[in-house]
């Protein structure tokens, strides 16, 4: 197989056997196409799906989302993680608006100055919306092209990360078959989902079987090659859920970096003790006898699992009334924490812990 035809037979095989019902594939609407990809980032197709509807509801286009306040776009993306995405999805609408006039660029090149979007994204946008010739080099991707051409290159290496972008501008459908971009490009996104997975490939029904190396040479696990691992950590947190009488939970918004920035809260600490003394800090009478500490759990984060440990500490009036007048942060009930972003382990210890009336 030519290299054209390699184009050639991820695109026959995309109409065939691609996904073509997606939300975001019945539009070539930047806007859309872009909020799909910031969202399917970290984030699998079925999760996506009701984020995308609800998110486009309330903000329909980037105007729109340009003008919201920070707080209900990450109530929004409350639960899909990687909060940082929804920051950027934020600043980038209003790049949009204040620095293009409301219209989002047509080239990668353009695209990949707005923040929160990487090369990768911005060649997706701008092969799916103007049919340009770029790539895109995600996981699924890259996977794809270094078992094809049995490349070896270490991809923790800048240099070989650089030579893989080049074979994959090469491998896009050149002059002729143009217009098939977004076809191609969802191809190889769907070859990388369905058929060249990580761990037991289906190479038997893989429409470049005759041309993949390592699908010939029989090991197309060995791909890609990445020697740099990233070497995950651990943290404790113990978490403050001061409850008033009317089982209203104090929470407090995040600093605007580090783990779940921008997201309201309960307070965190390092220890229990430095929750203790902060609890008698700020609610001089609560009783230590009456705090309960409940299970600790474990929540995943990219480089770190987080060991939470919540203590219950109820609040009688005169406390509550303590702590009523700072700035980003406040006694919310069940109904007022439904609209807040939280954390998805804040959320579901809180919801866990009242029960509806
Ligand atoms: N992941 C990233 N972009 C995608 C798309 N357009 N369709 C399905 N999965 C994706």
């Amino acid at each position: 197989m030519t290299l054209p035809s390699i184009a050639t037979a991820v695109v026959q095989w995309q109409a065939s056997h691609g996904r073509n019902h997606l939300p975001w594939q019945q539009t070539r609407d930047p806007y859309r196409v872009w909020l799909s990809e910031i969202m399917l980032q970290q984030t699998q197709v079925s999760t996506v799906l009701g984020y995308y509807q609800r998110f486009l509801d309330a903000f329909p286009d980037v105007a729109s989302l340009a003008a919201a306040p920070q707080d209900a776009v990450l109530a929004l993306w409350s639960g899909l993680g990687y909060y940082s995405r929804a920051r950027n999805l934020h600043k980038c609408a209003q790049a949009v608006v204040d620095q293009w006039g409301g219209a989002f660029p047509q080239t990668a090149e353009e695209l990949v100055s707005l923040p929160g979007i990487g090369r990768s994204t911005a060649g997706a946008i701008a092969s799916f919306c103007f049919s340009q010739r770029v790539p895109i080099l995600d996981a699924n991707v890259r996977r794809v092209l270094t078992r094809v051409l049995a490349f070896d290159g270490d991809l923790a290496q800048a240099k070989s990360e650089r030579l893989l972008w080049e074979h994959a501008q090469q491998l896009c459908p050149t002059s002729d078959l143009q217009q098939s971009m977004p076809r191609y490009t969802q191809g190889m996104m769907d070859l990388g989902a369905s058929i060249c997975i990580p761990r037991k490939p289906s190479c038997l029904v893989c429409p470049l079987h005759s041309e993949c190396r390592a699908g010939r040479a029989g090991n197309p696990e060995s791909y890609p090659v990445r020697t740099r691992k990233v070497k995950r950590s651990s943290e404790s947190w113990w978490l403050l859920i001061a409850m008033d009488q009317d089982q209203r939970v104090w929470l407090q918004k995040r600093p605007q970096s580090g783990i779940w920035a921008g997201l309201y809260s309960t307070p965190v600490f390092d220890s229990f003790e430095a929750l203790q003394r902060s609890a008698h800090l700020n609610w001089p009478a609560s009783e230590s006898q009456d705090w309960h500490e409940m299970p600790a759990f474990l929540h995943v984060l990219t480089h770190k699992d987080l060991h939470l440990h919540p203590v219950l500490v109820p609040m009688n009036k005169a406390q509550t009334a303590m702590v009523s007048e700072v700035a980003d942060a406040c006694w919310a009930d069940a109904a007022a924490w439904a609209d807040l972003g939280l954390p998805a382990p804040i959320r579901k210890l809180l919801d866990a812990e009242v029960q509806p009336i």
